[in-house]
């Protein structure tokens, strides 16, 4: 035989490692990858390993001409994305394709063809920042000079592109992300199709804001890109086949654990929002009890875990939804019976990402992924309009989808879910039509819940404090039966169990407290740490002036509990002011104790300041202590003292801001509106530092009642009854008042009583006439007493 000579031994070896290639493909290399294998499972690093980061290489390869990309902290923005994404694709036929900002680089912009749309769906977050995923987009694109890759002087020329953002008016930057966005793209020369929208959380009306943005937007864009409207059809985004090959006792399905790590038992590091820390709760207790309001205290042990954290930063907690409303909604949409069957769930397209991991059941996915107690999505309900049991509810649905007022004011005051809606609209019959990637597309990812974190990390490191109010509200014509906060009650839930209650069942209310797979067994709670820039100045001789109502008292407990451990440690602390409000010195007075613990270390260095609302004739607020202190207040800022506020955001920290104003001017011999220019600067300089919680759709703390944009008129209306509800004029003619101050035609408030005593919620109506002459009427629920 010949020998074989070194070119023919590359050319055997080349086959031969060519042949074992391709009949071990798929089952040692080139398979199929879990994105949930890893820690930071769906996270960056998934977008960083092996997929491209160029967004023109993705649309080619992938066929799409219309990306949306989102940058959202809690969820909000991905899920208009989604929404925006899906519309594109049913009603206009374009080939649509959903991006997180992180896992992209932008330098290619300048190369999207002309022919190809792209979508910016934005939340502002921090004070006016960008979300977490949003930070390496935001910093290159408002650059000063951002490098492309083909340099020329109006880079974006080419590029067509659409923006909504997402934004709260009670926030110093309003919107600035859309809007500094916006401004950059249009600087660097892209086009922008239709306005730039915005939605707003502080006066409620951000779902509305979205859906009265995106048609004319639509209209514009059709326009532009001869894009031709059809019927749109509802196509799944995800294919769900049931597994008789798996049960769930199989070890490779999961029952609600968050990725690989957790599902093998062995989770690790780096713990962040993609990957929570199992986290034993050390202690918990309830700072108070009064009828149906509770405050819960809980101190979580983090020293088996990496994770760290700073005075000022938050925790999230990753709850898991209440038994009584994963039946109710398995039951609703017919699948009871089968929740413990086993599914695999695949994207049907490749750029679409299943947003939790499988194989799991119906169960798991309903308990532990979805938000199934929040609000109700007028889209959503279109999309569900054509999978109604029967034509009457299909054509109730259609309206509903359609007719803003109608819908509101059929949902409104009830505080329905999706699975209480649908068994309202359809009179308890059963929604077994409706395929189940509809609501794994319709409804938000269940989001962890932050929390401003209430010790020093200088004086327990490893044990994290949480100090949470249950959310509970009455519900009119739901007696027995009020709305309960998903997290909080969890929260409470675990507290019971820690304290020796066998079967906890906060009103009635049962939880997995043990996780998947008994997995959390021994009373933990999965966490992660959200660093913030809420900070004490790092020079402790600074004064500093804490505004912390209710539970926004959380990260000043923090603060003071810090100075009283530097001052104890003979380091020199500047004066500490802390005003406190609650309804009632003997009711609601957190931590009332430990307060003169720190004053023992303090010493005069610390005054607490309180504000008992509720037990004199008038209310006293903590803004009105404030102006008793108006010349301390000045003089410490003089000396560059740091001020604070944190807790409800609506009212009390807008007033704190006036008094603030007004202190400074009256001080320091100013007009008021320099008092309010040097307000500005200081929150441009850090030395004011704000944390408020967006308000919630119906929060009975923020109740505000928003008429907005009366038909036709385009009059802008926002009765703020929450003021007038506390204000010492809680009557008719309080209500009528405000009725003639917002061009209401009719306001009425009715108090109900329900059987049990306990509180009482009111009714607020309000009929509000239009420039045009066209009527709108508005409801909202205050519960409890307030
Ligand atoms: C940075 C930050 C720090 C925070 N720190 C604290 C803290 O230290 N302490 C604290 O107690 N809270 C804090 N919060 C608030 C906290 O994150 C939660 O929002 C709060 O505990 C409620 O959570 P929940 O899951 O119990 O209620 P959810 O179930 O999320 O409900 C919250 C509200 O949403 C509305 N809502 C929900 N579902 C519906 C529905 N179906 N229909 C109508 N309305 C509905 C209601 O107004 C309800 O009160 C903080 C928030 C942020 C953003
Ligand atoms: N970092 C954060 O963002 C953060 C941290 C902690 C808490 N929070 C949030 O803050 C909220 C606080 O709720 P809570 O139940 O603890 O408080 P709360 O009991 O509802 O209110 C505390 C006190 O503030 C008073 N108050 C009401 N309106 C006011 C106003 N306009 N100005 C000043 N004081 C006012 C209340 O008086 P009356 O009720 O008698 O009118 C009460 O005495 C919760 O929503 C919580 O989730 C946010
Ligand atoms: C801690 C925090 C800070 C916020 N800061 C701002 C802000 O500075 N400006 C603003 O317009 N909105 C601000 N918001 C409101 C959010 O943009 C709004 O709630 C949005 O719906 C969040 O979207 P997401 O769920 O996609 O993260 C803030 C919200 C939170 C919770």
């Amino acid at each position: 035989m010949a020998e074989l000579d070194t070119l023919d031994i590359v050319v055997l070896g080349t086959i031969l490692v060519g042949t074992v290639a391709y009949f071990t493909k798929g089952r040692f290399w080139a398979k199929p990858k879990d994105p949930y294998a890893n820690a930071l499972a769906n996270g960056a690093a998934a977008g960083k390993a092996g997929r491209t980061r160029n967004i023109v290489e993705k649309m080619e390869e992938s066929g799409k001409n219309c990306v949306v990309f989102y940058g959202s902290q809690t969820g909000t923005a991905e899920d208009y994305a989604s929404r925006l994404a899906k519309e594109g694709k049913s009603r206009f036929g374009l080939d649509t394709m959903v991006a997180d900002l992180e896992e992209y680089d932008f330098d290619t912009l300048d190369t999207v063809p002309s022919d190809k749309i792209l979508m910016f769906v934005l939340a502002t977050y921090g004070e006016g920042e960008p979300t977490d995923n949003a930070v390496e987009f935001y910093e290159f694109i408002t650059g000063e000079e951002p490098a492309f890759s083909e340099g020329s002087e109006k880079p974006l020329g080419n590029l067509n592109y659409v923006a909504f953002g997402l934004g709260n008016n009670t926030y110093e930057h309003y919107n600035s992300m859309v809007r500094n966005v916006d401004k950059a793209l249009q600087k660097l020369g892209a086009n922008r199709i239709g306005s730039a929208g915005e939605g707003d959380d502080g006066a409620g009306t951000m779902e509305e804001d979205f859906l009265a943005w995106k048609d004319p937007m639509w209209a514009e864009l059709a326009s532009k890109m001869n894009l031709q409207e059809r019927e749109a059809v509802y196509e799944p985004v995800f294919g769900i086949v049931e597994r008789e090959d798996l049960t769930p006792e199989s070890p490779s399905v999961y029952l609600g654990e968050p990725n690989r790590t957790h599902l093998e038992g062995t989770p690790r590091g780096p713990f962040n929002s993609h990957n929570p820390y199992i986290a034993p709760i050390a202690e918990s207790r309830e700072l108070f009890s009064v009828k149906d309001r509770n405050c819960i205290h809980m101190d979580v042990d983090i020293s088996g875990s990496n994770l760290t954290y700073q005075t000022g930063d938050h925790i999230a907690v990753w709850p898991t939804n209440p038994g009584d409303e994963v039946d109710r909604f398995l039951d609703t949409i017919g699948l009871i019976g089968k929740r413990n069957t086993v599914i695999s769930v695949k994207a049907l397209e490749p750029t679409a990402k299943v947003p939790f991991p499988a194989p799991t059941t119906y169960d798991a996915i309903v308990r532990y992924h979805l938000e199934i107690c929040a609000p109700v999505s007028r889209q959503f309900v279109s999309t569900l309009a054509a999978f109604a049991p029967s034509e009457d509810i299909k054509a109730e649905m259609t309206k509903l989808g359609n007719d803003k007022d109608y819908f509101h004011e059929q949902t409104g005051p009830h505080f329905y879910n999706i699975s209480r809606f649908l068994t309202a609209v359809a009179k308890g019959q059963k929604w077994t039509n409706v395929p189940f990637s509809a609501f794994i597309e319709g409804l938000t990812k269940l989001q962890p819940r932050y929390y401003s974190i209430s010790s020093s990390s200088l004086v327990q490191p490893k044990k994290i404090s949480i100090t949470a109010v249950v959310e509970s509200q009455l519900i009119p014509g739901r007696d027995g039966d009020p709305f309960r906060g998903v997290a909080t009650n969890y929260l409470l839930a675990l507290k019971q169990k820690q304290n020796g209650d066998p079967n906890p069942e906060p009103f009635g209310q049962t939880y997995e407290i043990m996780g998947p797979r008994n997995k959390y067994d021994g009373i933990h709670v999965p966490v992660h740490v959200r660093h913030s820039n809420f900070k004490l100045p790092s020079d402790p001789s600074k004064p500093v002036i804490m505004i912390g109502p209710g539970t926004g008292v959380a990260p000043f407990r923090a603060f003071v509990q810090e100075r009283a451990k530097q001052a104890a440690d003979g380091v020199d602390v500047g004066r500490t002011l802390l005003f406190f409000g609650c309804r009632k010195s003997t009711e609601d007075f957190m931590y009332k104790e430990e307060w003169e613990e720190y004053k023992k270390a303090l010493g005069d260095k610390f005054e607490m300041i309180t504000a008992f609302s509720r037990e004199g004739p008038k209310k006293v607020y903590v803004q009105h202590r404030l102006k008793e202190y108006a010349k301390e207040v000045s003089d410490l800022l003089s000396q560059k003292g740091y001020f604070y506020v944190c807790g409800d955001a609506a009212n009390m920290a807008r007033e704190v801001n006036t008094v603030l104003a007004q202190i400074i001017s009256e001080g320091r011999g100013v007009t008021e509106a320099k008092g309010e220019e040097i307000v500005k600067n200081m929150r441009a300089a850090n030395q004011y530092q704000v944390s408020i919680p967006p308000p919630q759709p119906h929060d009975p703390g923020l109740l505000q009642l928003v008429l907005t944009r009366a038909i036709g008129g385009c009059l802008v209306l926002e009765a703020n009854v929450r003021r007038l509800l506390r204000s010492n004029d809680y009557d008719h003619s309080g209500m009528r008042g405000m009725a003639k101050r917002y061009r209401m035609s009719w306001v009425c408030c009715d108090t109900l009583s329900p059987a049990d005593g306990q509180g009482t919620t009111s009714v607020i109506s309000a009929r509000v006439t239009g420039a045009s002459g066209c009527e709108t009427k508005y409801y909202c629920a205050l519960g409890s007493g307030g």
